[in-house]
């Protein structure tokens, strides 16, 4: 069966559809003190994949809850997909007393179950934090999908070198286009982003900048601004992961925006094309 966390229901459910597999029902309360229950009334079978995001430190919990639940009910062999890590970028310790976050959650994530599937982590190498097989799946050519099929001389250009390797996915699964990327500063004191424009003319063409994840947007924004100055045809904003958090969706239409295409890692407005294929052939 397929048991989706609250956050992810919307792919567990196309995940279901693309697998043949049962989907369940989990019911998610909170007790009055703020304590979570998530529960799998209705779990029937051998098999269980959890499909929850952790996007919040309540879906943390709830995935941990799941796993137990469904071993509670019978499951022998428990998968857990994991479409978006929270606390990938807590990849190392960065000051005295800091904990390696990925690390202490990939471990927890690892007493309750058998495989982990990872989509997309910020940093490939949180992978190795779990003590179970991990797979991780690259799928943001499905980015591609929602794209206008008459991009003019398209440019897929990545915020910063590290999402170079995304932006070329994008641009084989589009089937057309050059990628490039720009250098990025983050001040660490304010988190205020600026980006150092690359050589490729832009003029008159139209840029989709490609990023694992949009969450403050200030990368994005910072990027769709310049970019916008100098002056480019459309500019659309791709991204596996649309955290879009607090203003961000603002900023980036601040910026001048034209279109905003995220995947269902997670669910939102901006989430229009799924990952399910991907998952079900690693799934398979
Ligand atoms: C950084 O290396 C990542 O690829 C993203 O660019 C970054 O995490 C986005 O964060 P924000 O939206 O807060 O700028």
């Amino acid at each position: 069966m397929i048991v989706p966390g609250s956050s992810s229901q919307l792919l567990a459910a196309a995940l279901a559809e693309e697998t043949g597999r049962p989907l369940a029902t989990p019911t998610y309360d909170r007790f009055p003190d703020g304590e979570t229950l998530a529960a799998v009334p209705d779990f029937d079978g051998e098999e269980a994949v959890v499909v929850a995001a952790t996007d919040s430190d309540e879906a943390w919990v709830e995935l941990l809850q799941l796993q137990d639940a469904v071993r509670e009910a019978g499951a022998e062999r428990v998968t857990t997909v994991v479409p978006y890590m929270g606390y990938a970028r807590q990849d190392q310790s960065f000051g005295d007393g800091e904990p390696v976050s990925a690390r202490a959650m990939a471990r927890a994530v690892s007493t309750g179950t058998d495989r982990v599937v990872l989509v997309n982590p910020h940093e490939p190498g949180v992978a190795d934090f779990y003590d179970v097989p991990v797979e991780t799946v690259d799928a943001a050519g499905v980015l591609a999908g929602p794209l206008p099929a008459d991009l003019t001389e398209p440019l897929f250009l990545a915020p910063d070198e590290g999402a170079v390797g995304i932006a070329e996915t994008v641009r084989d699964a589009y089937g057309a286009g050059e990628t490039d990327y720009f250098e990025k500063h983050r001040d660490r004191e304010t988190g205020a982003v600026a980006v150092s424009p690359s050589d490729a003319a832009v003029s008159a063409r139209d840029v989709v900048v490609v990023d694992d994840i949009v969450a403050t947007g200030s990368t994005m924004s910072e990027s769709v601004a310049v970019l916008n100055d100098r002056g480019a045809g459309a500019v659309l904003a791709a991204c596996v992961h649309p955290m879009l958090a607090a203003n961000a969706v603002t900023k980036l239409r601040g910026a001048g925006v034209d279109r905003i295409v995220g995947s269902d890692t997670i669910e939102g407005g901006c989430s229009v094309v799924s990952v399910a294929p991907v998952l079900a052939d690693a799934l398979a």
